[in-house]
């Protein structure tokens, strides 16, 4: 549909979840898929899924914490491939806890992942984007990031520096070609939903939420694939909520 045949991409955390199923649409678009994840297992499942398919995609196992790592890797999809066109910053964890219980640690380990993760490939990746003066950039943040949660201020303080860091970035990017553009997703059946989140914590969510379910990593990904593509390419610095009504 959108016909990325020409287009490289690299998605973070791409070994399940979101990002899995960001880079099988990806792929399917025609565009050459970069898997970074720190489970090697995981993204091999995905590249060979990809490449059965016909499509093109390489693993690139690492942890988007190590900027070293995170440059030398984004240097070998570019030998492989060329360029990076689109970049999707969606890796994460999450690290409850109320914050007399959380340690300034705790808060390290998920900035880390979450914002420096961000920074890393938005740093590695722009330098290419930047000469050919074009490039697209999707920031995966949270709902949380917007409405905030008890006994997540480690987890949800990351995903809304995501969005500063995202807003910031459109104003230096603007004129240079780059978009970049964040999404809060709301609850989203992945593989940590279903073993961290108990069913009736989801019901309770599933309540609150207009659509009254919770979305499936496709329809994430959609929306992903949406603001990458030149369908979007009036769109720069938004925050575009995938809830189905929740926290609205
Ligand atoms: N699922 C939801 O309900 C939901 C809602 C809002 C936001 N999000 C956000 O969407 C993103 C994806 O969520 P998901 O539910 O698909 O997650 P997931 O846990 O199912 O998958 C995350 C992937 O990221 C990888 N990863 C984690 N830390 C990494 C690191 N340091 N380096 C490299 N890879 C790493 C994991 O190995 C895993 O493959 C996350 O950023 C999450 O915070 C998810």
């Amino acid at each position: 549909m959108y016909g990325f045949e020409t287009k490289n991409a690299l998605v973070t955390g791409a070994g399940q979840g979101i990002g899995e199923a960001t880079a099988l649409r990806l792929a399917r678009e025609g565009a050459a898929v970069g898997i970074f994840d720190r489970n090697r297992e995981t993204a091999s499942r995905v590249v060979d899924t990809i490449r059965q398919s016909g499509a093109r995609a390489i693993g690139l196992i690492g942890d988007v914490s190590d900027t070293h790592e995170v440059k030398s890797l984004v240097e070998e999809f570019e030998r492989n491939f060329g360029p990076i066109d689109f970049l999707v910053n969606n890796a994460g964890f999450d690290r409850p806890g109320g914050i007399f219980k959380l340690a300034p640690d705790d808060f390290r380990a998920v900035w880390e992942v979450h914002f420096l993760g961000t920074v890393n490939f938005i740093m590695a990746c722009s330098g290419s984007m930047l000469v050919s003066g074009k490039g697209s950039i999707v920031n995966v943040s949270s709902i949380y990031g917007k409405v905030g949660c008890k006994g997540e201020s480690a987890y949800v303080s990351a995903k809304s520096a995501m969005v500063g860091l995202t807003k910031s970035l459109a104003r230096e990017f603007g004129t240079k070609g780059i978009r970049i553009n964040a999404i809060m997703p709301g609850l989203t059946d992945t593989p940590t939903i279903r073993t961290m989140m108990s069913p009736a914590i989801q019901d309770l969510f599933i309540k609150e939420t207009p659509l009254a379910r919770m979305a499936q990593p496709s329809e994430i990904a959609s929306v992903i694939a949406f603001l990458l593509s030149d369908e979007a390419s009036y769109i720069t610095g938004s925050v575009l909520e995938v809830t189905g009504g929740w926290g609205m």
